[in-house]
């Protein structure tokens, strides 16, 4: 049965831990699993931008012995209201997988179910897991993944927020959001969080010095996320949010800043933090590429 990467959701602890495994022995030998994707093409539709997430696919897919194939969805019929269900339907004789990033999860959710093959979410409005996977390859690297980590995200609640979220409750992590009341993560999150069986807490704290207290690892993302760049009232209800020096006075001396990226400097992170010494950012990027070459090896390796 094919198996698709909709959300940290439908993956268990250890599947997740053997996929950051996984990853950490992909990295060390980029010539492993080079014939896993031959004769295989796999097709990666975006409805947004992106550099990341596009480009580390395409060249993972390319290092794995198969053929990435990039498709703008403004070039489809579907921008001229064919449904996603046919597409999904006709794309399935056409190709081996999917890579989607797009804004309704629905949408992936409708590729999954209708096409017969494996779908992996490169973003959408409410999850970003193969984000997640990176960062916490980055973390398990630097040997803080473990149940003594005080993992702070400061700033706007998005899609990385809530697989952040996801992905620590699954582990058993706990996981501090600060960010002001309003834009506390969804409170179906929220629940799911606390209801996982590890135990672990989520904390939401609204006042950022509280939040960063004693943090090992400060985590912050854009706080106007792609389609929601007018909405200039968060960027002055966010502004005691931003990682600067003097918020981070407050968290351990060797704190590390992880951040997505792409970043806006001098709104939710400063210049002099992103590329200072406790910056990790560039670590996390380049994970993007081992943590989904090895999900892709997960999903279609014999
Ligand atoms: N972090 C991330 O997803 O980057 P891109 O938007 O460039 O893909």
């Amino acid at each position: 049965m094919k198996k698709d990467f909709l959300t940290l959701k439908d993956y268990s602890k250890e599947e997740i831990k053997y996929l950051l495994d996984l990853s950490g022995k992909i990295k060390k030998d980029k010539n492993s699993y080079s014939k896993v994707l031959e004769g295989k093409n796999i097709a990666m539709l975006f409805d947004k931008h992106s550099t990341r997430t596009r480009l580390s696919f395409e060249a993972g897919i390319n290092q794995l012995g198969g053929n990435s194939i990039y498709l703008d969805s403004k070039n489809l019929q579907i921008s001229r209201g064919e449904t996603y269900q046919d597409t999904a339907k006709v794309l399935s004789k056409y190709i081996d997988g999917l890579v989607i990033r797009t804004y309704s999860q629905e949408i992936v959710n409708i590729f999954a179910k209708y096409g017969t093959i494996p779908v992996i979410n490169g973003l959408t409005d409410i999850y970003h897991p193969c984000q997640i996977l990176a960062d916490m390859l980055t973390l398990k690297e630097m040997e803080l993944l473990n149940k003594d980590l005080k993992f702070t995200y400061v700033g706007d609640s998005n899609n990385v927020t809530n697989s952040l979220i996801i992905g620590f409750s699954k582990l058993g992590i706990d996981i501090t959001i600060g960010c002001p009341q309003k834009y506390s993560p969804p409170e179906e999150i929220i629940k799911y969080a606390r209801n996982q069986k590890e135990g672990s807490k989520l904390n939401l704290v609204y006042d950022p010095v509280k939040a960063v207290s004693d943090a090992d690892v400060v985590y912050t993302d854009v706080w106007l996320s792609m389609g929601d760049e007018k909405n200039k009232q968060k960027l002055t209800d966010l502004k005691s949010f931003q990682v600067n020096y003097k918020l981070l006075k407050y968290s351990k001396e060797e704190v590390k800043v992880m951040h997505c990226l792409p970043a806006h400097r001098g709104q939710e992170i400063t210049s002099e933090v992103l590329d200072g010494k406790n910056s990790i950012v560039l670590q996390q990027a380049e994970n993007r590429l081992h943590a989904q070459k090895a999900l892709l090896v997960y999903l279609y390796a014999d």
